[in-house]
C-alpha cells in the first residue's frame, strides 16, 4: 500500500505548503554528491541563496539538517571556550540561543524582554558596554513562538563600535519579509526551508560574512563540532569539493526549486504578498474581537499569535480546525501554551483564500466553544482588506 496523509492546510509555525514543483523535485532521480551535474545545481543554489539573504559572502550555503543545525553552526563556529556572547530573549529561539552557547562552554548574556515583546537597541547597547569583551550578539529576528519582529537594521552599528559581531536568526522571516544581510551589516545569518521558503524541513542556509570567517580563520581551538565545521563545509561547498559527508541529495534539489520559485515571484512582490495576507488576517480577527499577543507596531507578517479568549478550550479548538477543515494551527509554547494561538501565513499557505478559511473556520467553531460573535464579520473584514 503507497504512503498515504491527509491534505493539511499548514497554518502553523511550520512546515508550510509545499509547492507541487518541490514536491517533483524531491522524486528527481539520485545523482551522486560529486556528479558535475549535482555541482552546477550547487552553484546555482549558492547564488539563488546569496540572492535571497541580499548579500555577496562567498560563505553562503545550506547546512545538511534543520534551522536548529544552521542556530548551531553559527554559534559553535565562532565561539571559542570562555567568550561571552550576548543573546536576546523573548521567547523559545534566544533561550535555545542561550543554551548553545553554554555548550560551547562561553559564557552566554542573556538581554530578557517579555514574550511578545522585542529586545530594545538600547537594551543591547548596555550590555555591550557592561560586557565590553563581547564576541557576539545573537538576535532572532522573527521570533516564532511570539510572533514578534525584532529591529536589526539599528543594532548592527552599536554591535560593530563595540568590536562585536551579529549573528541573526532568520529562520521565520527569509522569503517572507525583508533580510538584508549587507545592507544590515549582519555577519552570520541563518534559515530553514520548512518556512517562507516553502520546502519540506531538513537543511538551513547559512550565510557568513568577512568579519565572522576572519574570527573562524584565527580560531585558537578547533571547533567543537566535526559535523558542522565550516573549515571543512567549506571545502565541499567551494571549489575544492573535498567529501565531508554525503550531501542530502534529493533535500537540495527541494531547496533549489523552492528558491527559482522565490526569484521567480521576486522579492518585493513575495514580502508585499505576506504583508497584505497578514493585514487581512489581523483585520479579520480585529472584527471578531480576537487580538494579536506580539507588541502593536512589531507584529511580523509570518506568524500570528492570537491572544485566546477566556474560557476557550485551545485543544478543542485546534482539534476542530484540523478534522473538521483540515486546517492545522499551531499551539502556544513555554509561558504562552494555552494562552494564544499561533497561525502562520508562509511562504505558499500565504495565501488570500487560506486567510478566509481560517477565519471561517474559526468564526464556524468558536461560538461552539462558548465564545460569542458574529458570524461572517471576520471573512467580511478580511475580504475587504484583500480587495
Ligand atoms: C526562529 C526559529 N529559530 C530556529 C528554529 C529551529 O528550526 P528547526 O525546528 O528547523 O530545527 C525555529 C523553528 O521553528 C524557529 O522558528
Amino acid at each position: 500500500m503507497p504512503l498515504t496523509v491527509p491534505p493539511r492546510v499548514l497554518l502553523g509555525p511550520g512546515p508550510s505548503n509545499v509547492h507541487p514543483r518541490v514536491l517533483s523535485a524531491l522524486g528527481t532521480p539520485l545523482i551522486g554528491h560529486l556528479d558535475p551535474a549535482f555541482i552546477a545545481l550547487m552553484e546555482e543554489t549558492k547564488t539563488l541563496l546569496r540572492a535571497t539573504f541580499l548579500t555577496e559572502n562567498t560563505l553562503t550555503l545550506p547546512i545538511s539538517a534543520t534551522g536548529s543545525a544552521g542556530m548551531e553552526a553559527c554559534l559553535v563556529n565562532l565561539l571559542e571556550p570562555d567568550d561571552v556572547a550576548i543573546v536576546g530573549v523573548n521567547g523559545v529561539f534566544g533561550t535555545r540561543m542561550v543554551d548553545i552557547v553554554r555548550r560551547c562552554g562561553a559564557r552566554p548574556v542573556a538581554v530578557e524582554a517579555p514574550w511578545g515583546r522585542i529586545i530594545e537597541p538600547d537594551a543591547i547597547a548596555t550590555a555591550l558596554r557592561t560586557h565590553p569583551g563581547a564576541k557576539l550578539v545573537a538576535l532572532v529576528h522573527a521570533e516564532t513562538s511570539t510572533g514578534a519582529w525584532q529591529p536589526i537594521e539599528e543594532i548592527a552599528p552599536l554591535v560593530h563600535a563595540a568590536g562585536a559581531l551579529l549573528v541573526v536568526d532568520t529562520v521565520t522571516s527569509l522569503g517572507g519579509c525583508p533580510v538584508r544581510v549587507d545592507d544590515w551589516q549582519i555577519d552570520a545569518a541563518y534559515s530553514g526551508t520548512q518556512k517562507c521558503l516553502s520546502c519540506p524541513p531538513g537543511l538551513a542556509p547559512l550565510t557568513l560574512g568577512a568579519r565572522a570567517l576572519a574570527v573562524l580563520r584565527a580560531r585558537r581551538t578547533p571547533v567543537q563540532s566535526w559535523y558542522l565545521d565550516l573549515t571543512m563545509i567549506e571545502k565541499y561547498w567551494g571549489d575544492e569539493r573535498v567529501y565531508h559527508h554525503t550531501a542530502p541529495i534529493s533535500m537540495n534539489y527541494a531547496l533549489l526549486e523552492a528558491l527559482r520559485l522565490v526569484h521567480e515571484e521576486g522579492l518585493p512582490a513575495r514580502w508585499a504578498r505576506h504583508q497584505r495576507n497578514h493585514e487581512a488576517l489581523k483585520a479579520g480577527l480585529k472584527a471578531i474581537g480576537l487580538e494579536l499577543a506580539a507588541q502593536e507596531g512589531r507584529q511580523l507578517w509570518t506568524l500570528n499569535s492570537v491572544t485566546i479568549p477566556d474560557g476557550v478550550d485551545d485543544l478543542a479548538v485546534r482539534k476542530a480546525l484540523l478534522e473538521e477543515f483540515q486546517l492545522e494551527i499551531g499551539g502556544g509554547l513555554g509561558p504562552m501554551k494555552g494562552k494564544v494561538w499561533r497561525i502562520g501565513l508562509m511562504g505558499e499557505s500565504s495565501t488570500a483564500a487560506n486567510v478566509l478559511l481560517v477565519l471561517h473556520a474559526l468564526e464556524s467553531i468558536l461560538p461552539r466553544c462558548g465564545y460569542r460573535l458574529a458570524v461572517g464579520a471576520g471573512v467580511a473584514a478580511a475580504a475587504q482588506r484583500l480587495g
